[in-house]
């Protein structure tokens, strides 16, 4: 038996790292799955190998309200109902504040926090009518707390979260949870842009994360099974942090596992 036997969830950004990773978690614990992104090839490609009884994909750009619309249709369409949402299609550019040019922030505003709005308010009448369910927000380490360099990314996940705790109020009356993951550093195209040197990077969450290496998108995947399943039936309004012990604290050891 599967932890989510029955349900039927769309899971945004699912082309590829993070998303895809849950695409295909959920599907092997018994969901139907819509996988939704802007990127086709991709995500055809990874509905094409789960299984049209399993998975299907649709085009959608998570800022524009009329495409969230046709997604919600398609997968009552498909799947016969909508239980469970997780807004996780998202984007990040490093600059600092006062070289960021405006276009930037509100193209990041766009995708990461007004995208989520409108994946809430798109889907989550259907998952009442559905008799309840879930719905998980993709926020970040960096939304709650800083990190110098990325300021409208930041900004924007801080708002997931404030939008995750004020939904889960709202939505509770309707059998909704709404729950946020809070990532660090995952090993995905995200956080391995062109012309960085992987090992480069490798050394850095090495010495910078507690636990010594960067994440796996597998590993936040099983965060947002556990807050889609009935595992989590009495937590909802909370960011859950996936980050290696990142954010506990600074240490003045080496962070490192010795491997001595
Ligand atoms: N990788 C990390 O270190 C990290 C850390 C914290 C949080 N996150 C968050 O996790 C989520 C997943 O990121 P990832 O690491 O898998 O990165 P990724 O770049 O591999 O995946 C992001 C996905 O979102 C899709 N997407 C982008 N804009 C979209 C739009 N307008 N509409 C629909 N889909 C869109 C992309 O096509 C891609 O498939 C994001 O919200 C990201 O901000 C990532």
């Amino acid at each position: 038996m599967g932890k989510l036997d029955g349900r039927v969830a769309i899971v945004t950004g699912a082309a590829r790292g993070q998303g895809e990773q849950e695409a295909r978690l959920f599907a092997a614990e018994g969901a139907r799955v819509v996988l939704a992104d802007v990127l086709d090839g991709p995500g055809e490609a990874l509905a094409k190998e789960l299984g049209e009884e399993r998975a299907a994909y649709v085009h959608l750009d998570v800022t524009r309200e009329e495409e969230w619309a046709a997604a919600v249709a398609f997968a009552k369409e498909r799947f016969g109902k909508v239980d469970g949402l997780v807004n996780n299609a998202g984007i990040l550019r490093f600059n600092e504040l006062l070289a960021t040019p405006l276009e930037e922030f509100r193209a990041i505003v766009s995708v990461n926090q007004t995208g989520c709005f409108l994946g809430i308010r798109a889907v989550a009448p259907e998952i009442a009518a559905a008799g309840g369910g879930t719905i998980v927000n993709t926020a970040s380490y960096t939304g709650l707390t800083g990190m110098a360099g990325v300021g409208a990314y930041a900004a924007s996940k801080h708002a997931v979260v404030g939008l995750t705790r004020v939904a889960a109020l709202e939505l509770a009356p309707k059998g909704i949870r709404v729950n946020a993951v809070c990532p660090g550093a995952i090993d995905t195209a995200m956080s391995n842009p062109e012309g960085v040197d992987p090992a480069a990077t490798g050394e850095l969450y090495r010495r910078l994360v507690p636990l010594g290496r960067i994440g796996r998108p597998e590993e936040v995947a099983a965060l947002a099974l556990f807050l889609t399943s009935d595992d989590s039936s009495y937590v909802t309004g909370q960011p859950f942090v996936v980050d290696g012990g990142w954010l506990a604290g600074a240490s003045l050891f080496r962070a490192a596992p010795d491997e001595s």
